[in-house]
């Protein structure tokens, strides 16, 4: 018998069913959502096939579906010709690491003003938040040379309902029509009032790539933001979470960061936060044709579940897999693994085209904030995450922070 979504209620219930079907140790494990056959992939070689396969396997998959029709149509969703045009034509303004440097600096500075605040006050706040806010505006001002505040509302909004559709099926049953308005009106006017300033060479690939008229402009944008900084303010948000519940990393960290070796480090640091915490835990495929993948025979039409989450938790690639170790990707630490047991950022042609601006902010801002302050948690145990639209981090993570005494402390 096929095993079906709808057999598990509860929170998180589509990560306790894939879970369970993954500790059956099965390579391959056949389910139904709503009647449709999934299969869900659970080792590293099948996984491979299906990413470097793509003219196999769509993107056309019941939530990509939701996502274009309702949320943006764009790069991360759409297939065929179409995707091709747009990954080609936006690949420029993902290439400008000078420039994502430069925004980095600049948002870290107005950070660190607003947490020498907050090491005055001693006031508790929501790491979440803060990180949320961070590369927010990184992310609009690197792409689009914009201020972020226009956007936070409106994003917000459209996350919320994102998060409480499901990451299996299609609808949220909710009417997003005005949300979708109130996030257009906010990147339109903003457009509308910006200078062509030098440094925005990234907002004319954007806008070049939808070249179709102001529809597909406002699609591609909001696209990016939501791919863009959710994912990596998540990441952080967990890496801040791992460090203040393990007090001996972040200390030999936080003393690293002082010495030659702590870029490597930051590197090891946050890595490891995505293997544990991969903020895209469930990508999707669907197969266009009838396939064979080793012994497992997929029928053309089927789903296709790919969870990073449970591949990066898998104990015959990961020994120990659930214990916070850095030190797991150091070259001398390294065991040999599957190249596909880590996908924090995907594989194949539709790879996160965002990956390497993920890196350079992640790594900016932790080896920053984490040479100037400490964060302490209020609660001393790791949160459970929330399996939404991405990994979450709970937003009730509250912190105070400490202004280091001097380097090396
Ligand atoms: C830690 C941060 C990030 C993570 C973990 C992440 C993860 C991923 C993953 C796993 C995919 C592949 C999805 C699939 O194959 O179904 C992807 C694709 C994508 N990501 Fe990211 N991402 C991050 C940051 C970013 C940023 C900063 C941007 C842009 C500003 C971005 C934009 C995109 C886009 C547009 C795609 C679709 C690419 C395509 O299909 O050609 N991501 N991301």
């Amino acid at each position: 018998m096929t095993a079906s979504l709808s057999e598990t209620s509860g929170d998180n219930r589509e990560m306790a069913f894939l879970g369970r079907l993954a500790s059956t140790g099965r390579e391959a494990v056949v389910f139904a959502v709503d009647g449709q056959p999934h299969v869900l992939l659970n080792h590293p070689a099948l996984v491979k096939h299906v990413l470097v396969h793509g003219a196999r396997y769509s993107k056309d998959t019941p939530p990509n579906r939701f996502f274009a029709e309702h949320i943006a149509d764009g790069l991360l969703t759409s297939d065929g010709d179409a995707w091709k045009h747009q990954r080609h034509s936006l690949i420029p303004a993902f290439r400008d690491t000078a420039a994502m440097r430069e925004v980095t600096r600049e948002r870290i500075v107005s950070a660190c003003a607003l947490l020498d605040e907050y090491a005055e006050t001693g006031e508790w706040f929501s790491i979440v938040d803060f990180m949320s806010d961070l590369t927010l505006a990184m992310t609009t001002r690197y792409l689009l040379g914009l201020d972020h505040t226009a956007f936070i509302a409106p994003l917000r909004e459209l996350g919320d309902i994102l998060d409480s559709s499901s990451s299996l099926l299609a609808d949220s049953g909710q009417d997003v029509v005005p949300m979708h308005r109130r996030l257009r009106s906010a990147i339109e006017q903003s457009l509308a009032g910006a200078s062509p300033d030098e440094s925005s060479g990234s907002r004319r690939a954007v806008i070049a790539t939808a070249g179709n008229g102001p529809d597909e402009v406002y699609e591609q944008i909001a696209a990016l933001l939501l791919a863009g900084f959710e994912t990596t303010a998540n990441a952080l948000s967990w890496a801040w979470i791992l460090l203040t519940q393990n007090p001996d990393v972040y200390r030999r960290w936080q003393n690293s960061l002082d010495v030659d070796e702590a870029a490597v480090l930051t590197e090891h640091l946050f890595t490891e936060t995505l293997r544990l915490y991969p903020p895209a835990w469930l990508m999707g495929r669907r197969a266009v044709v009838d396939d064979e993948i080793g012994s497992v025979k997929i029928r053309a039409g089927s789903i296709i579940a790919i969870s990073p989450y449970l591949l990066h938790r898998n104990e015959t690639q990961w020994p120990q897999a659930h214990r916070f170790d850095p030190d797991r990707f150091a070259a001398n630490g390294a065991p040999r693994r599957h190249p596909y047991a880590y996908l924090p950022f995907g594989a194949g042609a539709r790879h996160c085209i965002g990956a390497a601006f993920a890196r350079i902010e992640a790594n900016a801002i932790l080896r920053e904030l984490g040479r100037r302050y400490t964060f302490e948690a209020r609660d001393d145990t790791v949160p459970n995450p929330a399996f939404k639209f991405v990994l979450r981090a709970p937003g009730s993570y509250a912190v105070r922070v400490h202004a280091r005494a001097s380097d090396g402390d």
